[in-house]
């Protein structure tokens, strides 16, 4: 390993094993109330805690990233205007009804209206798909429609095209509670997800859960760590200074603790996003949230 790599991973490992000892008690801080009444919601939604459906889940209390983070970056997503991810919607809004490919259709051509025809779809995806026998994510799913139907290429992963046709689909499901299927042909992959949630991985050993689950509400750095929710995604990140998709959020986190990431799009990938989908279950979508 190279000097400054190791330097910070060890960092990042002193500020991960500190945080049990660290003697900030946000966690009596966050509770629902005190940060509705400070705080408000962001634009759109009505609730950012639920509880959860069933008792025999992990948290007690489901919370969505908003919670967690600063009034500063709260405030960009309590209007619309002042929220920058708003840019990418509006260009999904553009592409919906731009033609492309050799059948010379655009998403209008199939799916007309999108507010009606789309509305609460983004809040079942990743949804399981009869003909390939699969699931797939929102990004999958247009990418299908695209080759199969469109006669276009594949929109890459994290393409704008991409960002923005998601956000812009995403979007029109906001308010509405994240509800992915779980049962049936999704059980394997609920549990595939579940298996990567809790395995330990990379130089610091470490699992989303040690982060997510167990200490979330802490500081780590100058953060607070949230649970790790996906129902803000596609979201607008400050550090990125652009939008960015779930599953370069979750290659992040690997790096940060010196995993070697899965990548966008894999089944690996596609599992975990299904798990957290059913663990945040009821969240309201947020898309485009704004996290710095
Ligand atoms: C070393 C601690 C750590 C580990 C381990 C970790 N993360 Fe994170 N994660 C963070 C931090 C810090 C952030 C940014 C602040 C926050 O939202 O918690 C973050 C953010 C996220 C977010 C964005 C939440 C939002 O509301 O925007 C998701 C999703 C996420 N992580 C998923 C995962 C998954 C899945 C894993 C396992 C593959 C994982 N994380 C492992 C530290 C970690
Ligand atoms: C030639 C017609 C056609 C075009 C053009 C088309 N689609 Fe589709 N789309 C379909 C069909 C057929 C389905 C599958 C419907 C089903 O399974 O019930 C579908 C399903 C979807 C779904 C999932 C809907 C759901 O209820 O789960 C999404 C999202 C979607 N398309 C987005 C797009 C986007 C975005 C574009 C443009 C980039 C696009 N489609 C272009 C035919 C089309």
């Amino acid at each position: 390993m190279k000097g400054t790599a190791k330097i910070k991973a060890l960092s990042a490992l002193f500020a991960v094993t500190m945080l049990s000892a660290t003697s900030i008690t946000y966690m009596q801080t966050v509770k629902a109330e005190d940060g509705l009444k400070d705080d408000g919601l962001p634009n759109g939604i009505s609730k950012v805690m639920v509880k959860p459906a069933t008792n025999d889940g992990p948290l007690d209390e489901i919370f969505s990233g908003w919670h967690f983070r600063s009034k500063e970056t709260k405030n960009l997503q309590k209007d619309d205007f002042e929220n920058p991810g708003y840019l990418w919607v509006e260009q999904g809004e553009e592409l919906w009804a731009t033609k492309d490919g050799s059948e010379g259709k655009s998403c209008k051509s199939c799916h007309n209206d999108a507010a009606k025809t789309m509305k609460g779809v983004g809040a079942e995806m990743p949804k399981w798909n009869a003909k390939l026998k699969r699931p797939l994510t929102l990004e999958q799913r247009i990418n299908t429609c695209r080759t199969e139907s469109m006669g276009a290429k594949e929109w890459k992963w994290e393409s704008s095209q991409m960002l923005s046709m998601t956000a812009f689909v995403r979007n029109l499901s906001r308010g509405m509670p994240m509800n992915v299927q779980a049962d049936g042909p999704m059980k394997p992959w609920v549990e595939k997800g579940k298996k990567i949630y809790y395995t330990r991985v990379g130089q610091l050993n470490m699992s989303c859960s040690n982060c997510h689950e167990d200490n979330y509400g802490k500081y780590i750095r100058a953060d607070h760590l949230s649970q790790g929710q996906s129902n803000g995604f596609p979201t607008y990140r400050l550090k990125w200074q652009k939008l960015g998709s779930l599953h370069r959020r979750f290659k992040g986190c690997m790096k940060n603790i010196r995993a070697t990431p899965y990548k966008p799009g894999s089944d690996e990938f596609v599992a975990l996003e299904i798990y957290l989908s059913q663990r945040g279950k009821g969240l309201e979508i947020e898309t485009p949230a704004v996290r710095n």
